[in-house]
């Protein structure tokens, strides 16, 4: 995946401040820091006001009924969203679901689906 993209992403999971307590997202963060810095030697910090703005934007590259991560996720990641099919998807602040971002390949696996889905790549 594009490292600016996933560093906006990644920031955007650090919200709200609480989550950062989580045990798996750490080692994301950390891990995927290490990739944004290979990638882009100006690398500096994740942001949390990109990643939040990035979270709520309305793409136009990927599926129309898709637009935005908020779309299933809800503008809230401390409140579950849903699947276009209406099935739950638990919340994504780990400090509400802590078993979220345990996985790196689960995290990888859905990075990568979504990301299609919103933005019409990887
Ligand atoms: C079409 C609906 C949909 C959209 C749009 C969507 N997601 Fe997801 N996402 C899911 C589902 C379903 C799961 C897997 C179920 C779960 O983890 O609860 C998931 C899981 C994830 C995970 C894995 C979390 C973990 O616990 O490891 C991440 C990270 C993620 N999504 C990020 C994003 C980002 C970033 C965007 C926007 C670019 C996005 N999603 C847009 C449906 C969606």
């Amino acid at each position: 995946m594009n490292a600016a993209i996933r560093t906006l992403v990644l920031s955007l999971l650090l919200a709200p401040p609480a989550v950062v307590q989580a045990a798996g997202i750490d080692a994301q963060i950390e891990r995927l820091a290490g990739e944004a810095r290979a990638a882009d030697p100006a690398f500096s910090a994740f942001s949390l006001e990109r990643g939040a703005e990035l979270h709520q934007r309305a793409f136009a590259g990927g599926k129309p009924d898709t637009p935005a991560c908020a779309t299933c996720h809800g503008k809230d990641p401390r409140q579950a969203g849903q699947t276009r099919t209406g099935k739950r998807i638990d919340a994504m602040a780990s400090s509400v679901s802590p078993a979220r971002y345990g996985d790196s390949e689960k995290v990888e696996k859905w990075f990568k689906r979504n990301c299609q889905e919103v933005l019409g790549r990887a």
